[in-house]
Parts: structure tokens; C-alpha cells; sequence
């Protein structure tokens, strides 16, 4: 079986557009590689290193989603980054053979040096964010790395790094790839695209009054003012977003209704967050149990770290032979 390294940086409770975007994703793989799924503690520490207070809860707290989520120990090794110190030590040798030019080019580094702000990135973590990642994702010789769109470029690196690495110590990495899938961007509730940091969320973790709530807010057709109006279900976020939690041909009568006027806005809105209860009834089934359970997290996460841990060990041997620094 090929294998599979994919992380997450500890956000906390994960939302819809988490789930969608990636995690349903890691649900799926988990039954075709052999995958290692870990919380990137380490690189939240790279821009967030002024404030480590949340970094414990937020890894609990995103772990318990995952489980929630359909991963499942018994599949995949759920671990934490910071448990397993040689993906540190392999970082250092990755360093030493990656050039700042590579690092400076990295598109994600200009646009967040520029852009953020509310925290000094001049540190010399964030410039080796990716260099970090590269050591991750070649900790386990991993094939391929399932990543969003805005990760491909560090993937791209990690191959030019494996590159380089094999030309002066022999074969030892394989170059992995980016997995891409297809995942179309989730609206959040004010009709941007679903984000922590716009505060428009569906959490995983929402109770139903929660959600009804939420897509009660959201914005329909602008032009629909009166209930006798007839509506346009293509200029409507509400429409949309439905479309995506239910059969095709639900979601088509729906529209026809709505251009007849036959139903309004709040009867789509309450059809909408119908539909994500449902969608979530399984999610939240073992989300209960968990957050009942988090003992049980904690065990798994320890588990799972400690399998890695082993795997780490054995390839750290086969790169410290091969740079010739191995005394054994
Ligand atoms: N940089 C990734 C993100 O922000 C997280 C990450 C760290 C990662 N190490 C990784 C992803 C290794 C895939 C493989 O989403």
C-alpha cells in the first residue's frame, strides 16, 4: 500500500468547510493508503510562538473532531507533530541542504509577510515553515500528501528538496505529490468563503438549534423582497449551499419552487439546515461520544504517536547511515 502523510495546525473545533475541504477527504484515503495523519503543533509555533496557552486545548479539541469525523485508529496513525522529536532532527538535515533563495521564493512566505500584520514573522521558523513540512512529509517516505490548493507550492519544495537530498546522500526519499481533490469552496453564512477568520461557520460541533440559528443570518436573492416575488436560486447563497446537501433532483424542485414563488426564502433556510443536521447526524453521534470520551482521545493520540515514533526511528536510521553520521 502507498502511503499517505497529510497535518493540520491545531485550529481548535473544526467547521463545515474543514470537513468538506479536507477531512472527508483523509475519511475516504484512510481505507485505499496507509496514512499518517498528524497535528502540526511545531508549525503553529513557526507565526503563533508569542501565545502558546491554546496549543494543548486546540490539539485535543481538533483531534476529537477528526475521530468525529470518521478517522479511525484502527486504519490510519493519528499523531501529534511535537511527539515525535525526529521529524525535528530531519528538519535539521533538510535545512542544511535547502537554499534561502528556495525559501524566500515560497509564494504563501511574500503574501503572509506582507499581508499579516498583528505578528513579527521576521523569525527564522517561518522563513523554514516549508522545510519543516518537507521533513513531515518525508518522515514516513510518504507518496503523496493530500493538501488544498494553497499547500501545492510547499509539496513543489519538498520534491526539490528530496531532490537535492538524494544527489548528495544516495536514494533514499521517494519524491511525493500533491493529492489534490476537487472540493468546491463552502459559503459561510455571510456569503464569503467559510473561514475561522471571518466568523461565518458551521461547526462540526454546532448543535441544531446552533445551525438553524446561523442559516437563519444568511443572505438569499437581494432581489427577492416580497414572498410573492419569484425568486432566482442562482443568486442565492441559500439555494446554493442547499444544492450541495442534497440529491440533485431535491435540490432542483426546490428551485423551481423558488422561481415560482411556491416557497420563500425562510422555507429554503430551514430546508437548508434540515439538510446539514442530517448531513452532520453521524458526526455528532460520535462527537458526543468523544467529548464524553476525551480520556480516550488522549490515548489515541499517544498511541498514534508512539507508532510514528517507531516508523520515524527506523527511516531516521536509514538517513543518518546514508549522510554517513550513523556510529552504529
Ligand atoms: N502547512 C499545512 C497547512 O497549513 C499543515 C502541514 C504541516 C502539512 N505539515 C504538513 C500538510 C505536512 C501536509 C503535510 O495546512
Amino acid at each position: 500500500m502507498k502511503r499517505i502523510v497529510s497535518g493540520m495546525r491545531p485550529t481548535g473545533r473544526l467547521h463545515l468547510g474543514n470537513y468538506e475541504g479536507a477531512l472527508k477527504n483523509w475519511v475516504r484515503l484512510q481505507d485505499e493508503y496507509e496514512c499518517y495523519y498528524f497535528v502540526a503543533d511545531w508549525h503553529a509555533l513557526t507565526s503563533d510562538y508569542a501565545d502558546t496557552s491554546l496549543i494543548k486545548e486546540n490539539t485535543l479539541a481538533m483531534v476529537t473532531d477528526w475521530l468525529a469525523a470518521g478517522l479511525d485508529p484502527q486504519k490510519c496513525v493519528i499523531f501529534v507533530q511535537s511527539l515525535v522529536p525526529e521529524h525535528a532532527e530531519l528538519h535539521i538535515y533538510f535545512s542544511a541542504v535547502t537554499p534561502l533563495g528556495w525559501l524566500e521564493r515560497v509564494p504563501t512566505y511574500k503574501e503572509q509577510r506582507e499581508n499579516i500584520t498583528d505578528k513579527d514573522l521576521a523569525n527564522y521558523a517561518f522563513l523554514g515553515y516549508p522545510v519543516l513540512q518537507a521533513a513531515d512529509i518525508c518522515m514516513y517516505k510518504a507518496h503523496f500528501v493530500p493538501v488544498g490548493l494553497d499547500q501545492v507550492a510547499h509539496v513543489e519544495l519538498t520534491r526539490e528538496i528530496v531532490r537535492r537530498f538524494n544527489n548528495f546522500y544516495g536514494d533514499v526519499f521517494p519524491e511525493p505529490g500533491a493529492l489534490l481533490t476537487e472540493t468546491p469552496k463552502l459559503i459561510g453564512t455571510d456569503g464569503r468563503k467559510m473561514s475561522k477568520s471571518y466568523n461565518n461557520t458551521i461547526e462540526l460541533s454546532d448543535s441544531p438549534d446552533a445551525i438553524r440559528a446561523k442559516v437563519r443570518q444568511m443572505i438569499t436573492d437581494r432581489t427577492r423582497i416580497r414572498r410573492t416575488d419569484p425568486g432566482h436560486p442562482e443568486d442565492c447563497d441559500v439555494c446554493k449551499v442547499h444544492r450541495m446537501f442534497v440529491p440533485a433532483d431535491v435540490a432542483d424542485r426546490f428551485d423551481e419552487d423558488c422561481r415560482g414563488a411556491g416557497i420563500g426564502c425562510v422555507d429554503r433556510k430551514k430546508a437548508l439546515a434540515d439538510a446539514m443536521i442530517e448531513y452532520l447526524g453521524p458526526i455528532t453521534e460520535r462527537l458526543n461520544y468523544y467529548r464524553n470520551h476525551q480520556d480516550e482521545v488522549r490515548d489515541i493520540m499517544l498511541e498514534g504517536s508512539r507508532r510514528a515514533r517507531e516508523e520515524a526511528g527506523r527511516i531516521m536510521a536509514d538517513v543518518r547511515r546514508a549522510m554517513n553520521i550513523s556510529w552504529e
